[in-house]
């Protein structure tokens, strides 16, 4: 192409790529498919390579790059203050007095949505991105411009025309809730510590060094102030939209308020609604809108006089401690829940809290039945925040953080510098053990279909799977297998299945013939309250349910006592009783004795499954409450069976199939996903994926020194460390070699272009023994990969005859005799320069 047109189309094809950019990123509305715009921006990568053209605002540049960035110190044009703050309705009464005690005139208010993320500063020189500076201490920040044009919804150059030669504008880079909980799943899944909230995690990752890791985090970003005098407009308001039509995303959520009454209307409407944004807000700011306006009011020493944040309140909620249980996961790693009386906060149910380590517990001085606040604020997961001191009854019992691990009995280790205790029964603690095999056949790992949590745990329970090279061995057990029965305890979304029970469930196990349906109806339309007294015609009437089944239902509540002490235990609005409950009121065993049996089995089902030698084991029942436990059991009025309400998963011969093919299919997995399943610390799917790519094969990997893995980017001291540890320890090498044997992938597959072909068009026959089968198997591919043949019989069009230990001595004359090369393995790798 002659120069000029090579121009004009990159010039065409940046633009039409911006323009796909903003639709898709700022406006939410792409109107090409993925593959257009991906054809286009390849087509734009080829021109720039091919005529030496490097734009730092190409739109080619949006996927970062591998060169470490470096943050140049930069000082601010215009000083970046911050807001002060109002934590009432009357402290936005008095913001709004001291203005009005200045202007004199109507002037109205904007009032837009705080965001809550790291604020930035762009400077655009005629039209395009030219610097991008962090807030810093206000005076001076760090140029991020490399990271920044990562986020695809800044624009790189502007839309429209109208834009001041030289400008800067202000803005909240913000990291969505999906990003940062996907984020999150990653790290739990690789056994690290999880993020905190969006904001640490947007401001952390603007600054890391490697802009392609910014890239693939899909930041985002919101613009809303435009310092300097030279906008030509006067409404702060409409500079925003300006700024809208420039390319810019500024927030639709932002209202002109022409008196106090709407300003308060949008700050309680966005008090609730905030809920269902995409990312997080922490507050509304009012701004006066005049410019003019502003300028009269001026700045205090930190803050403008013209605006001030109203902060949401984070619901904070009293609520109390019942107990605090500690967590092993998969790693050792031991985390403190606090379980708490059921609350409801910001729309949704709270029961738990992470009480973080040892460190956070000691320092809310802990203690079991406190009454303790909790808050749902920009963290995913509900934090304690204090204690109410003043209900505090001196006999309370202090928290104190478990020396032993609560499911192995060993002696837990704190290692110098971390938080976290760990069990470092690797070996034997079952939920290390379970842990691990789950995170090993999980979909972003092994990804062997079938065998779930719960099925991990029936197979462990049964003594055929202790670790994850068990799996590879479950065929050998199959009779065994077949047959076992469990219930499904966690949901699809790995939350756990409330042991609780419904209470028209209990109602409808009693043999009365009513429906487990119309037990849901009389439950939804008539209080428990009023079913001490109400009539069956009432019931009919109120419910639909035909009135021969009212006479049932009502008989069975009037006559059966046990019924009678479960309704009248419940509150009001609950319509489930717990396991303990029944234990209590339907069994008859004592409060104590009830809390035994609850912390042994958990759910109905295993109670029902369990047999007389599992309940006497259980310390401090007797033969009086198992007899209670039988009596129950033995009732004939009862269907114990239907008393469960869980999923029942039972592997039948199907099953079993499944997940043998699962296992099987498991053996295609790339070695960078293997990689990852082992589970060693700090190596999450991204570490795996780069380890792989440097090191090529698992071999290499184990030799690597700490200074060889440091060498690697995105590979700090820490996790070198735990790599070299983990090879280190003869059982995992051990494990490694059977998996290889099974056929796991320890290398990376590459795919080879022509020219790499080597062996195309070349006949090979293997012989012999080359140690494992695995590695005879492993020479093989290696040929095909390569491009060549491997046949089974020496014949005129072989090539070569690659011979091992004891090597078919019909084999070796009849290539002798057709002239057909023999090479030992050794020889092969030499010859073709490659390693098998
Ligand atoms: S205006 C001189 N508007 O809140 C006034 N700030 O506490 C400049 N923020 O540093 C700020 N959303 O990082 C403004 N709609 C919004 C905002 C906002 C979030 C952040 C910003 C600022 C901090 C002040």
């Amino acid at each position: 192409m002659e120069e000029q047109i090579v121009k004009l189309r990159i010039e065409e094809l940046t633009n039409q790529i911006n323009e796909h950019n903003y639709n898709y990123y700022v406006l939410n509305q792409p109107v090409i498919s993925d593959l257009d715009f991906d054809m286009m921006l390849k087509e734009l990568e080829q021109l720039e390579k091919d005529n030496n053209i490097d734009n730092p605002n190409s739109p080619t540049k949006r996927v970062g790059s591998d060169l470490s960035n470096v943050f140049e110190q930069v000082p601010h044009k215009y000083t970046m203050l911050s807001l002060a703050n109002a934590y009432s309705e009357s402290e936005v009464i008095d913001f709004d007095n001291r203005i009005r005690k200045v202007i004199e005139t109507d002037f109205e208010y904007v009032c837009e949505l705080k965001f809550d993320g790291t604020s930035i500063s762009l400077i655009y020189e005629n039209g395009e991105l030219a610097r991008a500076i962090t807030r810093g201490d206000g005076e001076k920040g760090e140029d991020v411009t490399a990271n920044v044009r990562t986020i695809r919804s800044i624009p790189l150059k502007l839309r429209d025309k109208d834009y001041p030669a030289s400008f800067e504008i202000r803005g909240e880079i913000v990291m969505p809730f999906s990003v940062f909980n996907s984020l999150n799943t990653e790290l739990e899944k690789a056994g690290e510590q999880l993020l905190a909230n969006p904001r640490n995690t947007a401001a952390g990752t603007l600054k890391m060094k490697n802009s392609k890791i910014v890239a693939s985090r899909k930041l985002d970003a919101y613009f809303y102030y435009l310092p300097g005098e030279n906008m030509m407009i006067d409404g702060h308001f409409e500079s925003l939209q300006k700024a809208g039509e420039w390319g810019f995303k500024v927030s639709e959520d932002t209202k002109l308020c022409k008196n106090m009454n709407e300003v308060f209307e949008f700050l309680k409407y966005w008090n609730e609604a905030r809920f269902n944004l995409p990312v997080a807000t922490d507050g509304v700011v009012i701004k006066v809108n005049s410019k003019k306006l502003q300028e009269n009011l001026g700045f205090t020493a930190k803050s403008p006089r013209w605006a001030i944040a109203y902060k949401f309140k984070a619901e904070n909620v009293s609520t109390i401690l019942q107990d605090v249980i500690f967590q092993v996961g998969r790693t050792g790693a031991i985390t403190p829940v606090a379980k708490l009386k059921p609350i409801w906060i910001a729309g949704t149910k709270v029961e738990r809290a992470s009480l973080h380590n040892a460190d956070f517990i000691n320092n809310l001085d802990l203690h079991i039945s406190d009454t303790v606040f909790v808050e749902k604020g920009g963290e995913i997961i509900p934090k304690i925040t204090g204690v109410d001191i003043s209900k505090r009854d001196a006999s309370l019992e202090k928290v104190i953080f478990t020396l032993t691990c609560p499911e192995c009995r060993t002696p837990l280790i704190r290692t110098e510098g971390e938080a976290a205790f760990y069990c470092p029964n690797e070996d034997g603690c079952p939920p290390q053990i379970k842990g691990k095999i789950e995170h090993f056949v999980s979909r972003d790992t092994m990804d062997i279909e079938g065998l779930g949590k719960e099925t991990i745990k029936l197979f462990y329970d049964s003594g055929f799977l202790k670790n994850i090279t068990d799996i590879f061995h479950l065929k050998e057990h199959e009779s065994q297998l077949i047959g076992l029965e469990t219930v499904k305890i966690t949901d699809n979304d790995e939350n756990e299945v409330s042991p609780e029970i419904p209470v028209e469930r209990l109602l409808f196990c009693f043999k009365t013939g009513v429906a487990l349906k119309d037990f849901e109806k009389l439950f939804k339309s008539v209080s428990k309250h009023k079913l001490a007294f109400i009539s069956s015609n009432e019931i009919s009437e109120l419910t639909g349910i035909k009135s021969d089944k009212c006479d049932k239902i009502l008989s069975l509540i009037r006559s059966e006592i046990s019924i009678k002490s479960v309704l009248k235990s419940l509150d009001e609005n609950d319509t489930t009783f717990s396991f303990q409950s029944l234990l209590i009121n339907i069994i008859g065993l004592n409060p104590h004795k009830a809390e035994l049996i609850n912390e042994h089995f958990k759910y109905y089902y295993f109670l029902l499954k369990a047999n007389q030698t599992e309940l006497e084991k259980i310390d401090g029942i007797d033969i009086f409450d198992i007899g209670k436990i039988n009596d129950f059991f033995n009732r004939k009025n009862i269907d114990h069976d239907k008393l469960n309400h869980l999923n029942k998963i039972s592997i039948q011969q199907k099953t079993f199939e499944n997940i043998l093919a699962g296992i099987e299919k498991s053996k295609d997995i790339p070695f960078e996903k293997v990689l990852f399943s082992l589970g060693i610390r700090y190596v999450g799917e991204t570490i795996a994926k780069i380890l792989a790519k440097s090191f090529k094969n698992i071999d290499n990997l184990i030799i690597a020194s700490v200074d060889d893995l440091k060498n690697v980017e995105g590979v700090g001291e820490k996790i070198a460390m735990s790599i070299k540890e983990y090879f280190s320890v003869d059982k995992h090498i051990q494990q490694i070699e059977a998996l290889k044997n099974f056929g796991l992938k320890f290398e990376i597959v590459e795919k080879l272009s022509t020219e790499e072909k080597i062996l195309t068009g070349l006949t090979f026959v293997v012989t012999g023994n080359f140690g494992t089968p695995q590695l005879r198997d492993n020479l093989k591919n290696r040929i095909e990969e390569l491009g060549g043949k491997v046949s089974s019989g020496v014949t005129g069009s072989t090539n070569y005859l690659i011979a091992g230990e004891k090597a078919g001595p019909d084999k070796i004359s009849k290539a002798k005799k057709l002239n057909v090369k023999v090479l030992t393995k050794e020889q092969f790798e030499e010859k073709f320069k490659t390693t098998i």
